[in-house]
């Protein structure tokens, strides 16, 4: 095929080159910026006087017909094309004439794909918190229908001290609140304009930047020209961000494939989210869970892909910057498509808290409370700690939790047990004190979803 920049060369390349140099296989999804990017050239073009009005207005109206009629699916991309670019350029010469022939006045590839790129990927950073939001809703959903359940809350997977269910849902709400923030900051960095650096080195033409980036509605313009062309910050700072989110969703999701176990039995997940064996008959496996898990390795890739292939380059464009778009798209994939699944998964999710309770009752996990009471007492906490776990040694070796030892037997280890103190372990109460500003009480957490609601 002829190339549109045969001249210094015959263009006669070779299939497999072609092949392997082309990127419309996954750059075409760009084409509505593309085509948005060339009407704002054109019009940039034409208040400088670089081409006339009227040429900016067929070029326009050319361009706006292909976007329509690849929307319409009356246009079928053409992946012989070596890129959307070069298709779209090609396409509208074809409608046209000449007049398509000026678009590319004042203007390299090298800004239009970093141009392009960024339109996108602000675009896909609002439809990923958009859906991130929607995870923070179910989640707060799930914690206000649960509100009061106790389950134990572990350090080491060891059950340390009592918490809320609701409480320990409600820490992924503000880890995803956090993603939220760090797409947002990293979509100002990509609302800055390369367009109009051309090549590499700016361009003779008396061209107008700033009309062009307000046009496209950017906020600033990369003021160098080499940075312009040759920065994918904003790639890694996003791909940054989704792994980050992927790795909140990856250990909530070992969470959630424990808790579904027989061994936990804390919650089950709906049929609609979860799949059976094809050979032992009783299985209910949570494959949704596991497989963000699993595709949070592919996010981590694409950011590691991305940096390394970077590395290395010096300036300004490089081919090897093609390669940045399959990651970065691909992350944007997977990460749309977990959030999707998982905001059913945890609308439908149900829990058995008696298990939990039953779970939070077994393992001594208010024996902190029983030094605290030890400790409030007037005994140092130190001291109190060592009674304490005196205390648990003999429930053990005995048969006894905290609730069950016989008052004389406190009494042995200490003057200072009263009647009071079966109150105070009680999981209700050990849970309902924790009122220190973030702790798992009742009040805390209804002031958690208080904030969470008002920050959304
Ligand atoms: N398809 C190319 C890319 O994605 C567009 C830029 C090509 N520029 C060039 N000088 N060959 O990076």
């Amino acid at each position: 095929m002829s190339k549109m920049w045969a001249g210094r060369t015959s263009a006669q390349t070779a299939k497999i080159a072609d092949d392997f140099n082309s990127s419309i296989r996954f750059d075409k999804r760009m084409y509505k910026e593309d085509i948005t990017g060339s009407i704002a050239h054109a019009y940039m073009l034409a208040k400088q006087n670089i081409i006339s009005k009227e040429e900016a207005d067929v070029l326009s109206q050319g361009l706006a017909s292909i976007l329509e009629d690849i929307e319409t699916s009356k246009l079928e991309i053409d992946l012989n094309c070596e890129d959307i670019h070069m298709f779209i350029e090609q396409e509208l010469t074809s409608r046209i004439g000449d007049t398509g022939k000026k678009l590319h006045t004042a203007r390299s590839r090298n800004d239009q794909v970093a141009l392009d790129l960024r339109m996108y990927l602000k675009n896909e950073a609002d439809i990923i918190v958009d859906k991130t939001k929607k995870l923070i809703f179910a989640i707060i959903e799930k914690a206000q229908e649960y509100k009061s359940a106790i389950m134990p809350g572990y350090t080491h997977l060891q059950r340390a001290q009592p918490v809320l269910f609701s409480h320990q849902l409600l820490s992924y709400a503000f880890m995803l609140m956090r993603d939220i923030d760090r797409l947002k900051d990293s979509k100002k960095r990509m609302n800055v304009s390369p367009i109009g650096c051309c090549a590499l080195a700016g361009t003779t033409y008396d061209t107008d930047r700033y009309f062009e980036a307000e046009k496209l509605g950017f906020e600033k313009i990369v003021l160098n020209s080499l940075d312009g062309v040759s920065d994918r910050d904003f790639c890694v700072e996003m791909l940054s961000a989704l792994s980050i989110l992927m790795m909140h969703l990856s250990r909530l999701s070992e969470e959630i494939i424990l808790w579904s176990s027989w061994e936990f039995k804390f919650i089950e997940l709906s049929d609609a989210y979860t799949t059976g064996s094809s050979i032992m008959p009783q299985k209910k496996n949570s494959d949704m869970a596991e497989l963000v898990r699993g595709k949070t390795g592919r996010v981590y890739g694409d950011l590691i892909g991305t940096l390394t292939m970077l590395k290395g380059l010096p300036l300004a464009y490089n081919k090897d910057m093609q390669e940045d778009k399959e990651s970065i798209f691909d992350a944007c994939d997977t990460v749309k498509m977990c959030l999707d699944v998982y905001i059913g998964m945890i609308e439908t999710m149900k829990a058995f808290t008696d298990n939990m309770k039953k779970a939070a009752q077994g393992g001594f996990i208010n024996a902190t409370d029983l030094a605290d009471y030890l400790t409030k007492k007037g005994m140092p906490f130190r001291s109190a700690y060592k009674i304490s776990g005196e205390i648990v040694s003999k429930c053990i070796s005995e048969g006894y939790v905290l609730e069950t030892l016989p008052l004389e037997e406190y009494k042995a280890f200490s003057d200072l047990f009263e009647e009071d103190l079966f109150e105070e372990i009680d999981l209700n109460t050990c849970v309902n004190k924790r009122k220190s500003v973030g702790g798992t009480s009742i009040e805390s957490v209804e002031n958690q979803i208080k904030y969470l609601k008002e920050n959304l």
